[in-house]
């Protein structure tokens, strides 16, 4: 039996997304996952991709969930679990080719979203790709009902958490070198957004 932490929702939402990082980190070589949760995503990506090499983050405290699932990973393109907080900058990682986060910037506070974004601005090389998995708001509106309700209860667990607006965060990565690749449409209301740091012009140009 698995006794391993469990997320239905990842679950459901893997395959959809294993699609779109198929093709957007098709060139990469190394992933740093923010907020890997139970591990599952990190677990699953890494085992359909064994051309990278996955790095699953998540808090400190959060690593005792995180560890088991990794553990049992047996590939050896995996490496071990580390905090990471995104607010204590400067990141005790390297910042490589590819970055994947899920269902974690509507968790977070919109501060902690602009210290990542922050991070990303000063650390990422050009060509550096982003995916960004999870609920967003567009012109200030909700896309489902469902989206209003689940908001509704995240604010209930906690006044910083709340989805945040596409435009918000498609903003913090402009500033942070980023342009919007992708943004591709996900069951359950949810979107997986791609940017890529700007590459840049070769001389002479
Ligand atoms: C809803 S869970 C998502 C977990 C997983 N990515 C998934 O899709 O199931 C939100 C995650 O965000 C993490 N998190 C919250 N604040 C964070 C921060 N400041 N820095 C890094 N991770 C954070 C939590 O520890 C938690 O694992």
């Amino acid at each position: 039996m698995d006794s391993l932490p469990f997320s239905q929702a990842c679950e459901n939402n893997k395959p959809f997304i294993l699609e779109v990082l198929q093709r957007v980190f098709a060139d990469c070589k190394q992933v740093l996952e923010i907020a890997s949760g139970t591990g599952q995503h990190a677990t699953f990506f890494a085992g359909s991709m064994p051309h990278l090499y996955w790095q699953p983050t998540d808090l400190a405290e959060n690593l005792p969930t995180l560890q088991p699932r990794i553990e049992q990973y047996a590939g050896e393109n995996m490496a071990s679990p580390q905090a990471l907080d995104v607010r204590s900058r400067p990141w005790p990682l390297d910042v490589p080719d590819a970055l994947f986060s899920a269902n974690s910037l509507h968790i977070m506070a919109f501060s902690a979203v602009k210290e990542l974004f922050a991070e990303l601005g000063l650390r990422a090389a050009p060509g550096t790709v982003l995916a960004v998995y999870g609920p967003f708001n567009y012109d200030g509106r909700y896309t489902s009902e469902s989206n209003a309700r689940f908001d509704q209860w995240l604010a209930q667990q906690h006044p910083d958490s709340a989805i945040r607006d596409f435009e918000a965060v498609d903003a913090l990565a402009k500033s942070a070198g980023f342009n919007l690749l992708e943004d591709n449409a996900m069951p359950a209301n949810n979107r997986l957004l791609v940017w890529q740091h700007s590459v840049a012009e070769p001389e002479g140009q």
